[in-house]
Parts: structure tokens; sequence; C-alpha cells
């Protein structure tokens, strides 16, 4: 369900993102026939589809996602985003070619934030000398939840269902140590007794 939004979100992003470069093009080449393209009436619907789907994708996400992964970048984000709405209305509207320039600057400048913030670190390596309580705690602090969600089921990155896994304890540990395709190593990171924990909450998923 959320990685279905996702997909729809970014490509929602994408397709905005082309669509003011575009116009930017035509306004800062005063190419007549290309704003006269952009005027039109399937374009503005279009448009205005895209923008709509972008928003709520986007408000969705940001309420489904746990609160300790809305990191500031997240924000800084976001404020981007905003800002650049008013900026491009009146930049587009006025063909003021300077607010025009910095709206598409502000959506492209968001959209290499939200890049950097999926390629931050999984976990911190110093991690392992933390003192567990929990396999919850862990789970939590190694991000886990980055993929798998809070509940397990979240599949981003290709992540399997964790509620529907078959893997013995075993598995599940060789898994958690080695990674295995998108999903990092962790044996450098967390403690024998952390992944000890983490096995038996992962379990836990299945119900
Ligand atoms: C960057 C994304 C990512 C993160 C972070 C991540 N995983 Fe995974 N996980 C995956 C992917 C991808 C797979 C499926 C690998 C495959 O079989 O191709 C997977 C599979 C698994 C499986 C095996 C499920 C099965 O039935 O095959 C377990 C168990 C698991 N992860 C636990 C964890 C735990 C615990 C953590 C945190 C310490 C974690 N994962 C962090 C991406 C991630």
């Amino acid at each position: 369900m959320q990685t279905g939004f996702l997909h729809l979100h970014k490509a929602a992003v994408i397709l905005f993102m082309l669509l003011y470069i575009l116009k930017w093009v035509a306004l800062i080449l005063n190419n007549d026939n290309m704003q006269a393209f952009f005027a039109k009436k399937a374009l503005r619907i279009g448009e205005m589809v895209i923008s709509t789907l972008f928003l709520f994708t986007g408000i969705y996400l940001l309420f489904s996602l746990p609160a300790e992964q809305r990191s500031i970048l997240l924000w800084i984000k976001i404020g981007l985003v905003l800002l650049s709405i008013p900026v491009a209305v009146v930049g587009f509207k006025r063909k003021h070619k300077l607010l025009a320039t910095l709206s598409v600057l502000l959506i492209v400048l968001s959209y290499g934030l939200a890049e950097m913030h999926k390629k931050r670190p999984a976990v911190q390596q110093e991690l392992k000398t933390t003192v567990s309580v929990s396999g919850e705690e862990v789970y939590k602090l190694a991000n886990c939840a980055i993929c798998h969600g809070q509940d397990g089921k979240l599949m981003l990155n290709g992540a399997k269902d964790l509620s529907k896994s078959e893997l013995t304890k075993a598995e599940i540990e060789h898994q958690i140590l080695n990674g295995k395709n998108a999903m990092p190593a962790y044996k450098n990171s967390l403690s024998p007794e952390q992944v000890k924990l983490l096995v038996d909450y992962v379990e836990t998923f299945r119900k």
C-alpha cells in the first residue's frame, strides 16, 4: 500500500518537475508557440491532476511515516516545495523570468534533498555498544522500519513482508548478519545480543 503510494508520489513529482522545467524553458526562450501549448486546457488540467496527486500522496506518506523518520531534511524539503508554489504562480503568471527560475530551482533542490535523504547510512556504527533492552528497540534504532515498516509489512526497496516470512531463526539471523540484495549486512553494527533480540522480535510480526 505505502509502496504504491510512494511510486505514485515519485511519478507525480518527476512529471511535475519535467513540466515546470519545460514551461521554464519556454519562458526563458520567449517561445510563444511553446507557451501557447502549455496554456492549452488539456495541459492545464493535466498539470492540476499531477500537482494534486503530488500533494496528496506526499501528505499521505508524511503521515504514514514513523515519527523518528521525519528528519529535519524532510521538513526542509517540504518547506522548499511549499515556498516554490507561490513563487511559481507569480513567476509564470507575470512571466517574471527571475521568479520562475527561482521556483524551478526550489523544486529541483527539494528533489535533490529527497534523494539525499534516502542515502543516509542505515545504522550508526556505535549502536552495537549501546545496551539494548528489547528487540523492538533494536528494530527502531537499526532503522529496519525504513524498508520493512513498523509492522514489518512495508516492503520498501524490495524488502520482504516480515509477517509472511517463513524463515527459521537461524536463517533470520544469517540474513540480518550478512544482508541480502538491497538489505544491508548488520554484523559490524549490531552486537550478537542485539541480533538475538531482533530475531525474536521479527518473529512476532507473524501472528
Ligand atoms: C534498505 C532496506 C532494508 C533494511 C534497512 C532492512 N531490510 Fe530486511 N530486507 C530487505 C530486503 C530487500 C529483503 C529481501 C531480500 C531478498 O530476499 O531478496 C529483506 C529481507 C529480510 C528478511 C527475510 C524475510 C524473508 O522471509 O525472506 C528479514 C528477516 C529481514 N529482512 C529483517 C530485517 C531486520 C531485522 C532489519 C533491521 C536490522 C532489516 N531487515 C533492515 C531490505 C531491508
